[in-house]
């Protein structure tokens, strides 16, 4: 089936950040990621919809490397990376929020910080780089608590925070990592209704980062309508529609497939 472009989206200038070159994957006879073929542009923010079971989160596995494709590529700035360990392109820099980052409970937010850029600076054990770049280390911890608003609670341990305070460290953990390409997969599932705006707001505040590249799963309409600069439909594995977000979700083929309304013509 091809791929309903309902735009120019594809062809607008911009560098490519994340590519899959028809990404696919089976599990026994079923195909849930289906030659997905799809580039990604530094400075924007796509949104990846479809309906339950479409294989949104095996993408993203695919992408980060949870799971090793049946065929297909991921190029990360040009760089086949396909072959790479999940942690290795995590390196590479892919991002992926809320699963590759877990806090350290013991340890107070500026701490946790501080670990996730030592690991970005793979110090190792080396005592003398960590006493002797220490200070730059907490500088720049000090930057990102900053950038999600946590640094009032810099002292605090990780395991007395809020719930939605949490999220936000391991945002801020994302970003010590500086990944190139941050992936987020229904990020407000779960969420009290107090903790979905936070968490939409340090969307927002990466969406303003250029050079950033921004992959989000999401349900909710109103959210992927604000922040999406494109939107790709996936539906049953396969890359269904790709383009702006007002011309996607007008689309008969997302309004039928994705918003479960009836074909024109058939009987409700
Ligand atoms: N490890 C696995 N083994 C077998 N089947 C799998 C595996 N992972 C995913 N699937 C199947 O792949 C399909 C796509 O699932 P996926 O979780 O990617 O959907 P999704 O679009 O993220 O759905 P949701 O919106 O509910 O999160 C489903 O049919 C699922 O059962
Ligand atoms: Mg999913």
């Amino acid at each position: 089936m091809s791929v309903q472009k309902l735009d120019a989206a594809g062809k607008k200038a911009g560098t490519v950040s994340l590519e899959t070159r028809d990404l696919t994957i089976r599990f026994g006879g079923h195909v849930a990621v289906n030659a997905v073929s799809c580039a990604f542009k530094t400075g924007t923010l796509t949104a990846i919809v479809g309906p339950n079971g479409a294989g949104k989160t095996t993408y993203f596995n695919l992408i980060s490397g949870q799971l090793n494709a049946s065929a297909g590529q991921v190029l990360l700035n040009g760089r086949d990376i396909s072959r790479l360990q999940a942690s290795a392109r995590m390196h590479a820099g892919l991002g992926r929020a809320f699963q590759l980052t877990s806090l350290f409970p013991r340890l107070t937010v500026l701490e946790n910080v501080r670990l996730a850029l030592q690991s970005k600076r793979q110090m190792g054990l080396d005592m003398w780089n960590i006493w002797s770049s220490h200070k730059d280390l907490i500088a720049r911890a000090e930057e990102v608590l900053e950038a999600v608003a946590l640094t009032a609670k810099r002292n605090m341990y990780a395991a007395a925070l809020p719930h939605g305070d949490q999220r936000k460290l391991e945002v801020a953990l994302l970003m010590a990592l500086d990944p190139t390409v941050y992936m987020f997969d229904e990020p407000t599932a779960g969420m009290s209704v107090d903790e979905v705006p936070v968490i939409l707001d340090l969307i927002r505040m990466l969406k303003t980062k250029t050079d950033k590249t921004i992959l989000l799963v999401e349900h909710k309409m109103d959210v992927v309508r604000e922040l999406a600069d494109r939107i790709i439909v996936l539906h049953n594995g396969t890359l269904m529609a790709d383009g702006e977000p007002e011309a996607v979700i007008a689309s008969p083929v997302v309004q039928q497939a994705y918003l479960g309304l009836a074909p024109v013509g058939e009987a409700a």
